[in-house]
């Protein structure tokens, strides 16, 4: 079965194609560019944005690969949770063309499509796992049982990881998104210079909290830029932002893997699995590494391209539950507030409390 991925939830526009036999024949992930003087992502630009991209792109990976539409099988397309504008634009765009060919198509919850985004890996976990789940709006410790069964088992209580990450470039004048940058700024900085806090570790439980740190960041930057106001020299102040970088970034590769240690000890689980844009990042991927091996527990990760947005992860979601004989009918589904512990197994006839709460936010 080839499935088409499509997802524009937020600021990447994305198509892949994903073959049930063959695996991954090919993907294509646009990063908007139009966001960056506002450092943050513009709701209405982006869906513009997407309106432009989608239709070229699909053509573009189609023509790559020596395909046509007709070759498709299904669409899967990203549904929620998301920014309304963004995600109707994929979710019109994949219900329309499946009409039009007469396919089936599947409405994929994006968190979905990163807790499975490392089975489209050559060695997939195979489940029950543990999902570190960090993005740019959610951090999440997931319970993985099977495909739809996810229990949450610890969250931020405010900012996720990578918006902690965004806003500290912010502060600092680096470019957005910000995980990136800040990374590689740590590379070059001093992490011993100043202890950062490492919040709520002291606290049983698998809660978190990251907005202190950005207050953090804004205070240890403020100190550092009335020094700088003494010194005319232009590397202190780039050593001052490195090592604010090394410092953040330590503080929270170590909250994290305090939190997942609990959270294997706790569970039982033999396999820990990350997920999301910040599973990227090489420090936090080298300190769970040392978690891991401690604790004698199998470590996945996607390659960092399916850490960060993409349609693969959203194609192979859509496939599993196509497989399992889930489609929808005509209804075109957006919902931009999706909670993931609400979703079901594929097939598995959905009650009237779980309709309920797949509707919260609006749902066309
Ligand atoms: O999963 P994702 O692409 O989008 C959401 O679903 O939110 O995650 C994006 C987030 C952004 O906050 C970005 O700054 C962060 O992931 N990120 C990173 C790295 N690469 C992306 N954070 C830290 N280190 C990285 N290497
Ligand atoms: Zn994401």
């Amino acid at each position: 079965m080839l499935v088409l991925g499509i997802e524009t939830s937020c600021d990447e526009t994305a198509v892949a194609l994903y073959d049930s036999q063959r695996g991954l024949l090919g993907e294509l992930v646009y990063t908007q560019q139009i966001h960056a003087d506002y450092g943050g992502v513009v709701p209405e630009l982006a869906s513009r944005d997407h309106v432009r991209k989608l239709l070229p792109m699909l053509k573009d990976l189609l023509g790559e690969k020596g395909l046509v539409v007709d070759d498709l099988d299904a669409v899967a397309y990203t549904a929620g949770p998301g920014l309304v504008g963004a995600l109707l634009v994929g979710a019109g765009f994949g219900r329309s063309l499946a009409w039009a060919l007469g396919l089936p198509s599947v409405a994929v919850h994006h968190l979905e499509g990163h807790l499975l985004a490392t089975g489209l890996e050559v060695s997939p976990p195979e489940m029950p796992f543990l999902a570190l789940l960090v993005s740019g709006g959610h951090t999440l410790l997931v319970r993985v049982d099977a495909i739809g069964e996810y229990e949450i088992i610890g969250q931020s209580l405010d900012d996720a990881v990578g918006e902690a990450f965004d806003k500290t470039a912010k502060l600092l004048g680096l470019g957005y998104p910000g995980g990136p940058e800040v990374a590689a700024l740590a590379r070059q900085g001093d992490a011993s210079r100043w202890r950062f806090p490492r919040p709520m570790v002291d606290r049983p439980g698998l809660d978190m909290s990251f907005s202190g740190l950005k207050t953090f960041v804004l205070t240890t930057w403020r100190d550092c830029e009335a020094q700088q106001r003494s010194s005319t020299r232009r590397e202190d102040r780039n050593r001052d932002k490195a090592d604010i970088c090394a410092c953040f970034e330590q503080a929270v590769v170590e909250t994290l893997v305090i939190k997942c240690r609990r959270a294997l000890q706790q569970s039982g689980m033999q396999r820990l699995v990350i997920a999301g844009g910040v599973g990227a990042n090489q420090a936090l991927r080298a300190g769970l590494a040392r978690l891991a091996e401690e604790l004698d527990v199998g470590l996945f990760y996607p390659q960092p391209g399916f850490c960060t947005d993409n349609a693969a992860m959203i194609a192979f979601a859509g496939a599993r539950r196509l497989q399992a004989g889930e489609f929808e009918e005509t209804r075109i589904a957006a919902r931009p507030r999706w909670d993931v512990a609400a979703l079901q197994a594929p097939g598995k006839p959905r009650t009237s409390a779980d309709t309920n709460r797949l509707q919260v936010g609006s749902s066309v």
